[in-house]
This record gives C-alpha cells, structure tokens and sequence, in this order.
C-alpha cells in the first residue's frame, strides 16, 4: 500500500488528507472511497488520462483509493494529483522513500499538466501543519502558495515532472526562487480624502474609525457624498502584515474569486456588497462551502451602503457575526467556521425620501413609512457600531473650492501612529474597539474632569451600559490620536458628539 499526504478544503481551512492506494489483483477498476464529492469522484478519469499522456500505462489491477480521515467529505480537484502520485507508487513507479516528507495538491488535465485550484494556500499550511516538510503544487499556483511560511513550496508544470522530481532526474524549482517570482506588489493609491469639499465632521469621524477600528454609521440625505467617504476607509488603514495578512489571503485564494495566478494585495480588503445580497452571498454558505462577503471582509472593511435597504434577516445575523468574528455553518455531516473580523461601515438615508431632518428642506414621508424604516435597523445592531455622523449638504462655496482638508497620506500616517500607541499597550493586533470590558477602566485612564463629564452624560442622555463602554472606546482612540496617555474630557465630549443615532 502507498500513503500520499496531501489537504482538501473545509471552508476557507484545509484538512491534512492521507490518500492511501492499495492494489490488488482482481478485475481492473477504480474505486475512491472516504466521502469522495463529485469532482473527487471524476478525479479517477482526469488521472487515467494524464497518466496515459505521460507514457505510462495505468494498472491493469484494481486499485482501491482511500481518503483519510474517512468521515469528512471530500471536495475539489487538488486531490488529483496526490491521488496519480499513490497509484504510480503502488504500481511501483515511485519508492515510498520518494513520499516522505512530501505532500501534494492539484489539479490534472487530461494531458498530464496541472492546475490551480482555489484553496491552494490554505491546502498547504493543513500539509505544513500535518508535518509535510516540502509541498508539491501547481506551478500557477505559486504565487499564492509562497505567502505560507515554515514548508518548502515547489511548482511543477505537469505530472511528469511532478515523477521526474520525485526520482531525482529533474529539479523543482522552489517558490522563492521560481522565474515568475513576483515583484513586491506595488501600492496602489486609492482615491484621495481631499477630493472630498467640506464634510469636516464626517473626515474625522472616518479618521477615528480607522485609528481604533470602530464601526461607523453614516446618515445624511442623498448626494453628500456618504459613499465618497466610506470608499476611502482603505486608503487610511495600514498595509495588512504577518498573521491577519496570512489568513485574508486564505480567504480571498479559497473563495476562488481570484484565478490562482493573480496577485494578491497587501490593502485591506474592502468589500461593499449590494443591498440584494443574499444570505449565503452575505454571510457563506453553499455546497461546497464558500465565505461570504463578511469573510472576504476579514481584516479589512465591509461596507454596506443603504443599510435599511439589506435583508431583515441578513442584518440580523450579522449581529452575530460582529460579536463572534466568525460564521458558524453547522450541517447534519459537516461543520465549519469561516472567519469573519471586519470593521462596518454603514450608510444610510436618514428616510425613503432622503430629507428627514435636513434643515432648509422638507421630509416627505409620513410618519407611518418614517417608522418602518426606522424600524429596518434594528437597536440591537446599532448597539454594535461605535461611531455615528450625520453628513450634510455641502455649500457651494465651499464644493468648488480647491481640494480640502488633509490628504490621505497624512491621515493615514496618523492612524498608523495611533495603532502603534494600542499595540504597544495592548500587545499584539489588539485594537481599542476590541478592548474587552474589563480591561477598559484601566486602558482608558480616565481624568477626573472626565469622569464626571462621562457621568453627566450617562445621567443626561440616559447612556446604557453597553453605550458608555462605547464611548469610553472611542475617547480612547481619540486620545491615541493626540497622542495623550489618558483620556481627558475633550475626547469624552467628542466621542459624544460622534454617538451613532439613528
Ligand atoms: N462633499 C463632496 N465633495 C465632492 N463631491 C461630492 C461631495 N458630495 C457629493 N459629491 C459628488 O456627488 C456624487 C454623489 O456622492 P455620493 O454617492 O457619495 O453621495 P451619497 O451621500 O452616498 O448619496 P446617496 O444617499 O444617494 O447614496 C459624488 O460622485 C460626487 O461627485
Ligand atoms: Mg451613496
């Protein structure tokens, strides 16, 4: 019997698979067992023919192929080539000395070259993690699969290399040194926050969002410019690094919604899914498993612009995905976790009409149809978005003047300061609108003339206990980005003034 190691793909995460191949002399015929799905099942002709196109002949014996761990489904074409490897070691071809170590994923052509698959990446950090110390995948593939640190990677044109490899005649090239090494990814600038006339409130407001990573709700009639400033989110975070820029990149290869070969970015993702979207568009879903927007979303933005417009019940569960950070899909065979840890942007029409509460102009809704769309967002989500503005019409005067206000440049300088200032506190990724309850008394470091502002406050506008605690988050972003180590009451009165309302 033959043991190839090699991964499928649960989700966005791969799982170490043990392809074992055994052949025996009854009448020659195939068999896949251990949960093959379809494309596993169609695996067996793909691999006859790339075989036969290789100039070897396939085994005139039954050949019996189990995937192991026999209780998970398998889905996906990268199991094609792990499986060809076990069939022409157990035919003799390859000596199991050759497999140690090594572990396989891709995808065969009928002529024997092979291809990329989405869950290159994520396939070989499962084979790193099962302890291959050398993963053999398409050379397409490359691109993506070099992101994953700790396993040598080496790219093969088809299967016959792939064998060549393995008995010593020919050299893989690995990852890093392969001719298509791909250049560092240049940044692109994305559109500039200064294009954007007036607006000061609503820039700060983006700049403090970005600074501690607080949701943000954007109000305001129509053509203020709501999508102009939520769109320019990404250009004010940092570059993604190490670990988060690790598992976004896991994301995004496993979603398959980029070929194999592209490259990938180091700017957050930012995601701004119509207000249509389906559940399963939204959230993941499917068969196989694919992530959603909230997961394409992950360590980046997702923006969802006219939020009363989404799905009731799209909305809701989202709730739950912005406290846990995770979608849990749980099916009668199959459970999986696909993360899901974004910073929320919304916007909204203050009414249908648009002009609810704008001064100079006049609501047309009556107050029935002003209710149910107030109604469409509920308090409970609300409850989750720390920042809240209300963006207003722009005089003319001040529309045609020259660009205005900082560059984005400049303020994503700041922000970057800002982070800095929470991750030298709060060790490592720790944001201030993740910081956890009990430790906000003490990261916080209030002054007096803010506690008592604070507790005014509570009094006055009748804060509840989860509003406070927001607040105390923003004021502590407010204070990093001035660079102070305690939270006076300038920052609590802006962080009232920046409460979301709806
Ligand atoms: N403050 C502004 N500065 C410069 N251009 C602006 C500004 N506000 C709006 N515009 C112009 O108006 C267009 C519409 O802006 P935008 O789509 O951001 O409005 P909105 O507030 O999202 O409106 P809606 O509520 O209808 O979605 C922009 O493409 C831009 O050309
Ligand atoms: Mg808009």
């Amino acid at each position: 019997m033959t043991c190839v190691w090699s991964a499928a793909l649960v989700g966005v995460s791969g799982v170490a698979i043990e392809v074992e191949v055994r052949l025996s002399s009854q009448l020659p015929r195939v068999d896949v067992v251990g949960l093959p799905e379809a494309a596993v099942r169609e695996s067996v002709s793909r691999i006859r023919g790339a075989i036969a196109s290789a100039g070897w002949t396939f085994p005139d014996r039954r050949a019996t192929v189990n995937l192991a761990p026999a209780e998970l489904r398998k889905s996906g074409a990268g199991l094609d080539l792990p499986m060809a490897i076990g069939i022409l070691g157990a035919a003799g071809l390859i000596g199991p000395d050759r497999l140690a170590g090594r572990a396989f994923f891709g995808e065969l052509a009928l002529d024997g070259r092979l291809r990329g698959t989405r869950g290159t990446l994520a396939a070989v950090l499962a084979m790193r993690d099962a302890g291959a110390r050398e993963a053999i995948i398409p050379w397409t593939s490359l691109r993506r699969a070099r992101h994953a640190p700790g396993i040598r990677i080496l790219g093969a044109p088809d299967l016959k290399t792939v064998v060549a490899h393995l008995l010593g005649e020919e050299k893989l090239a690995p990852a890093d040194e392969s001719p298509d090494d791909p250049a560092p990814i240049e940044e692109v600038p994305g559109p500039c926050l200064s294009e954007i006339r007036g607006q000061p409130l609503a820039k700060r407001a983006l700049e403090i969002a970005a600074a501690g990573g607080h949701g943000l709700l954007l109000t305001g009639p129509p053509g203020t410019g709501k999508t102009l400033l939520a769109r320019r989110l990404p250009g004010l975070l940092p570059p993604l690094r190490g670990e988060a820029r690790l598992e976004a990149f896991c994301v995004l290869d496993a979603s398959g919604a980029v070929a194999p070969e592209a490259p990938m970015s180091d700017a957050p993702p930012f995601r701004a899914p119509h207000h249509s979207a389906s559940a399963a568009g939204l959230l993941g879903g499917g068969h196989p498993i694919r992530p959603g927007e909230v997961s394409l979303a992950h360590h980046g933005v997702l923006f969802l612009d006219e939020l009363p417009e989404f799905d009731r019940r799209c909305l809701e569960s989202l709730r739950e995905v912005i406290e846990q950070g995770v979608v849990r899909i749980a099916r009668a065979n199959l459970r999986c976790e696909l993360p899901a840890r974004f910073q929320l942007v919304a916007a909204a029409n203050p009414c249908p009409c648009g002009f609810h509460g704008t001064p100079g102009r006049d609501c047309r809704c009556d107050d029935a149809t002003l209710a149910r769309y107030r109604r469409r967002i509920s308090g409970p989500l609300l409850d989750r978005i720390d920042l809240g503005v209300t963006v207003g019409e722009v005089p003319w005067s001040v529309l045609r003047a020259p660009d205005d206000g900082p560059t984005s440049e400049i303020v994503r300088n700041r922000v970057a300061r800002a982070r800095e200032r929470q991750r030298r506190r709060g060790g490592r990724g720790s944001l201030n609108a993740a910081i956890p309850d009990a430790q906000l008394e003490e990261l916080v470091r209030a002054t007096p003339k803010a506690l008592s502002l604070l507790g005014r406050a509570v009094e006055g506008l009748r804060l509840s206990a989860r509003s406070t605690r927001r607040l105390l988050r923003v004021a502590r972003t407010i204070a990093d980005l001035a660079e102070a180590d305690s939270t006076d009451h300038e920052a609590i009165a802006e962080a009232l003034q920046l409460r979301p309302t709806w």
